[in-house]
């Protein structure tokens, strides 16, 4: 994983090049990583700021053997290996927010999103998009992320070379992928509720088919969040954006 690697200076998105290599034949564990972004995109059509040398901006290409439904649980494993990697190489500790975002003290640090090739119901490629918060200082964030946002640098004080970063995550990357390969998705499951700060607690999750309030509970092994409302039913959120009501 990320041993071949593309790099870019400047780039509208590294989901584009990424997409692009992988119809081309592209080999498992590409990595495409750029520079600056200027068309980067988040998750529900939002756009990512993506500014020069000051954060990592990646996409890498998997081709796991599993049907589409299951693709929920690659990006769950990537969000535990880049909290995981993180950790490892600054010592900064984020929290996992149903299903992707990593936060530190409620502040979004790393967005990832999974976007997919598939034939039928197999899944060809799937293109994971890694946007990691790194060298930025307040000023480096336009002002209406200043509140919510963070970066490695705002939590340490320290700037940090990114590539060593990168290597950090793709270790992870590597040792969680195999231990899915082999034993499937119930250890990252445990991985990452134990990084999980949505688990437990009352949250309000806006779907496209309107807003629901309640519990979460659980995630499903397909990676699916499970929120009890308060009249004890249960739903099952696919995709939302979650917001904590503390
Ligand atoms: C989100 O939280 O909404 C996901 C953000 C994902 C951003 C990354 S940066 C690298 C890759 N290229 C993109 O255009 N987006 C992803």
């Amino acid at each position: 994983i990320g041993r071949n690697v593309h790099f870019e200076e400047t780039v509208d998105s590294t989901q584009n090049i990424a997409q692009k290599l992988a119809l081309e034949g592209a080999v498992e564990g590409t990595l495409v990583v750029a520079e600056e972004q200027i068309g980067g995109r988040g998750r529900l059509e939002r756009k990512w700021q993506s500014p020069k040398y000051k954060g990592i901006w990646m996409s890498l290409i998997l081709k796991p053997a599993i049907p589409i439904m299951k693709t929920p649980q690659l990006t769950l494993l990537i969000a535990v290996a880049v909290v995981q990697g993180i950790q490892d190489v600054t010592g900064v500790q984020a929290d996992i927010k149903w299903p992707n975002d990593l936060l530190v003290n409620g502040k979004k640090l790393t967005g990832i999103l999974t976007e997919m090739q598939a034939d039928s119901d197999r899944v060809h490629s799937l293109i994971i998009g890694i946007g990691i918060n790194v060298n930025q200082q307040l000023e480096d964030f336009e002002e209406e992320l200043q509140s919510s946002a963070t970066s490695i640098y705002l939590e340490t004080k320290t700037s940090w070379d990114r590539a060593i970063i990168i290597q950090g995550i793709m270790k992870q990357i590597e040792k969680l992928y195999l231990l899915y390969l082999e034993k499937g998705f119930y250890p990252i499951k445990l991985l990452w509720e134990s990084y999980s700060i949505s688990l437990g607690q009352k949250v309000r999750a806006n779907t496209l088919n309107g807003s629901i309030f309640g519990l979460a509970k659980g995630i499903t092994d397909d990676g699916v969040l499970l929120l009890e409302d308060d009249q004890g039913e249960v739903h099952s959120i696919y995709s939302a954006d979650i917001l904590m009501e503390t």
